[in-house]
């Protein structure tokens, strides 16, 4: 090897050895796989090209010219998964915890202008200890840029960011503008304060993995969109959402070849209980409709209300939005309607189609939602319907009251094709609190009101809980069997592949936030 070779080739093993190989030994002794064998595990084989593999940050204070590690403290290029281009940043929790600096900063917003360019995925695997305190405002000037430079890539390419170690203060803002937070449960965790400054300030005592950890993010502040178990694990879902998805806005999925066979689904004619009030399970219902083994559930665990998830049909990536049943019967609350608007928005950035499956009793009463902004939250799910240019389909497989009815995917908010189950039920209200209302001197009037008020009900529902007034009205356009969804549906979204709707100009939308 002559002279020339080895200064660099000895560079670049320092660069891939990090920290070094007693800090390697730790992240390893945390189960936590380092920046390099994260990005080897998840890019196809060979294909990682390293940018700026031997930059170094320019901080002297505090001695910082001394401990010079190249690389600064994270990994950044691009490669390619299942084939496909995308741009990378992996943190390096090796080099001074992995925090980010002036130079660590520049390195990631490098290939975050570089995807924006070409158009294809940004991938973050965050691992960081926060703004590299030695160099105070210059770290803060990063993470704005960082910020900046996210807010200027969405509804462009899609982000995805995954959380696999501390991740804390105004660091967390980057992966919240990105399109999809993963979490790896036990070893990782996002807070704008950590436990010590919340016991200052508020003097509650709790644990950093109660306060932000995966299960806090996937259950209760919906922050987290997927868990993992493992490094392993958040590795493989992210190669499996990014199957679903284009390489940006302007591309549509890759279609996996399909020919049209018998496609009906004699399973879907038994889910819907006799009785209307009876729960049944809406995933149920989503199996018998897509491709084998297709779904890819987002936000699994929070507002299990609602239900909201990529698939294919007939060879396509559609998002699916359906109402859950077995969970607050299926109702829409604050969380429920925020979790499904930002899904839709997301579907319909994307060139996604969305399937939108209905058994909704209407929203939840009461003061909780109303002082938490039930009006504000289920309008931002009406808006985001309304404003969607996707094919649009909608299935109504049992109820659909009130001002629910219009929110998810009616008619007469744009949706394409509207298809109703013959157990639709399509009201204003339901039966009981419809007789008690507008039959109430009647019953009150009767020598036994209680069977009255019976004898009503059965007669509102005869006459309006069921999808043919709707029918009549052309708001439905077709009553289907249960078994023949998933064919209407393989039909209808090839007979929309090409829509499209021009947008009149304007800067954007207010949508109520
Ligand atoms: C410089 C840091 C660092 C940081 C960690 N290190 N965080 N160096 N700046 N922010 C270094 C440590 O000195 C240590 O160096 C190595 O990284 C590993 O850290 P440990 O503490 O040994 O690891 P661990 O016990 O796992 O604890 C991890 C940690 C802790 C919880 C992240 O390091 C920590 O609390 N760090 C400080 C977090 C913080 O306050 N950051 C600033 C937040 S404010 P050696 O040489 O020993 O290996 C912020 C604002 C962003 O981020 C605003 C954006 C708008």
């Amino acid at each position: 090897m002559d002279s020339q070779t080895k200064i660099l080739t000895d560079k670049i093993e320092k660069a891939h050895l990090g920290g070094g190989e007693h800090r390697i030994k730790q992240q390893h002794s945390k189960k936590k796989l380092t920046a390099r064998e994260r990005v080897d595990y998840l890019l196809d084989t060979a294909s990682f090209e390293e940018i700026g593999v031997l930059v170094t940050h320019r901080t002297t204070d505090f001695n910082m010219d001394k401990e010079i590690y190249f690389g600064d403290g994270v990994v950044t290029g691009y490669g390619t998964i299942n084939g496909r281009l995308v741009y990378i940043f992996a943190q390096d929790f090796t080099v001074f915890g992995g925090s980010l600096s002036e130079t660590h900063a520049e390195k990631i917003c490098k290939v975050m202008d570089l995807a924006l360019h070409m158009g294809a995925p940004l991938i973050g695997l965050n691992d960081s200890g926060g703004a590299r305190i030695q160099e105070g405002v210059r770290s803060l000037g990063g993470y704005a840029d960082i910020f900046h430079k996210n807010v200027q890539s969405s509804g462009i390419i899609p982000q995805i960011s995954a959380i696999m170690g501390p991740c804390a203060g105004g660091a967390v803002y980057s992966p919240a503008i990105t399109d999809f937070t993963m979490m790896v449960e036990h070893s990782s965790y996002m807070f704008v304060t950590g436990p010590n400054v919340v016991k200052t300030v508020t003097n509650e005592t709790v644990s950093s993995e109660d306060l932000g950890g995966a299960h806090t993010h996937a259950t209760k502040s919906g922050v987290a969109h997927l868990t993992a178990v493992n490094d392993v694990e958040c590795l493989d879902q992210i190669k499996a959402l990014l199957s679903y998805l284009p390489q940006n806005n302007t591309k549509t999925t890759t279609k996996i070849p399909f020919e049209l066979q018998d496609e009906t689904r004699e399973q879907l004619a038994t889910i819907i209980p006799e009785h209307s009030s009876k729960p049944y399970d809406m995933r149920r219902v989503i199996y018998g409709i897509i491709d084998d083994d297709s779904f890819f559930e987002i936000h699994k665990e929070y507002a299990e209300n609602v239900i909201v998830g990529f698939a294919r049909l007939g060879g396509r990536s559609i998002g699916i939005v359906a109402n859950q049943p077995l969970f607050l019967a299926g109702v829409l609350d604050v969380n429920s309607s925020k979790k499904a608007a930002r899904f839709t928005r997301f579907c319909d950035s994307f060139n996604i189609p969305l399937l939108v499956l209905v058994d909704v009793p209407g929203f939840l009463p009461g003061t909780d939602q109303e002082w938490n902004g039930i009006i504000t939250n289920g309008a931002k799910l009406l808006y985001a319907l309304s404003e969607a240019t996707v094919p649009r389909v909608t299935v109504i497989t049992r109820k659909a009251y009130g001002g629910a009815y219009d929110v998810m995917n009616s008619k007469h908010i744009g949706a394409d094709m509207n298809f109703a189950w013959p157990t639709a039920e399509i009201a204003v209200m339901g039966a009981k609190g419809a007789s008690e209302i507008i039959f109430k001197h009647e019953i009150n009037a009767s020598e036994d009101p209680i069977a009255k008020l019976a004898e009503k009900e059965t007669e509102y529902a005869e006459a309006f809980a069921n999808p043919y007034r709707a029918a009549q009205r052309g708001f439905i356009d077709e009553i289907i069997l249960p078994q023949d969804t998933r064919r209407k549906l393989l039909k209808a979204f090839s007979m929309l592949e090409e829509k499209t709707m021009p947008l009149p100009k304007r800067k954007h939308g207010n949508i109520p936030l």
